[in-house]
């Protein structure tokens, strides 16, 4: 992981020594967030589609995403983008059936995947419904046979941010925060009311992506932005989040971004 001086958030960049370096860009609300974050995608789906015929994305669970699906769907969206060659990814799973209240799959598929013409054969979806071990090597055997073999570059990893610092189904103290071998491993994490049974992307497989998107919305989550953009490094997984080659960026609403340091 890189990290650069500590310089200055200035408009929509922050640069860092021994915080992220990261676009962060700040929108006045969540309808606006979801907005951009829905051009953001289909921006990328037409450049991933020109450059290698297909747009391969693992989708976030939780809520934040939620609004920015909903837009996806709306022809305004959907109509430009070619679902044919979109693949869905999940950047995490929570170890529950499809059509259980806590899946995120079936999140996805209410807000987004029933709503646009995405062939069926293009939800890479993990078996939440199976033991996690299981459903951890499925994925990952997956995984291998999308990309070729080689290790899983995505086009795009959407990403949310727990109030602890985790991001996907990367937690404070797991051991997963370590895990360099395997792109999807199965584990067990205790948040809110949520199911702790899961299975995660692993950070290199994460940092692996071409794009990195977070998307944090609501002043519950302003600490956590603060300490994870600019407080010191190493404190939280969402920190971890450094992709070695693609880019970084954070999108925003002011209320989250509330306390960000501006400098000059
Ligand atoms: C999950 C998500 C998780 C989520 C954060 C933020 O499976 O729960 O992948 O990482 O993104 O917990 O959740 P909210 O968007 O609901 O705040």
């Amino acid at each position: 992981m890189s990290c650069w001086p500590a310089t200055a958030v200035s408009g929509d960049w922050v640069a860092s020594t021994r915080r992220l370096v990261a676009e962060v860009r700040t929108y006045p609300d969540p309808a606006s967030l979801a907005i951009a974050a829905a051009k953001r995608f289909v921006t990328l789906a037409a450049l991933a589609i020109a450059e290698r015929g297909r747009f391969s994305v693992a989708l976030s669970g939780g809520s934040s995403p939620k609004a920015m699906h909903a837009l996806l769907a709306t022809g305004e969206f959907a109509n430009h983008v070619d679902w044919s060659l979109v693949h869905l990814f999940w950047g995490d799973e929570r170890c529950v059936p499809p059509d259980h209240p806590g899946s995120n799959y079936r999140m996805a598929r209410e807000t987004l995947i029933d709503h646009v013409p995405l062939p069926a054969s293009n939800v890479h979806r993990i078996l939440g419904e199976m033991e996690a071990e299981r459903a951890a090597q499925i994925y990952s055997t997956e995984l291998n046979t999308f990309f070729g073999g080689e290790w899983p570059s995505f086009d795009l990893v959407l990403l949310g941010l727990g109030k602890d610092g985790h991001t996907a189904s990367l937690f404070p103290g797991s051991a997963v925060l370590h895990e360099r071998a395997r792109p999807a491993v199965a584990v067990t994490a205790h948040y809110q009311d949520r199911p702790a049974c899961r299975v995660t992307l692993t950070p290199p497989a994460i940092n692996a992506a071409q794009q990195v998107l977070f998307l944090a919305a609501g002043a519950a989550k302003a600490e956590i932005v603060r300490a994870v953009l600019q407080g010191p490094a190493g404190q939280y997984p969402a920190q971890l989040i450094q992709p070695a080659t693609g880019r970084l960026a954070w999108m925003v609403d002011a209320p989250a971004a509330s306390q960000l340091q501006e400098r000059a």
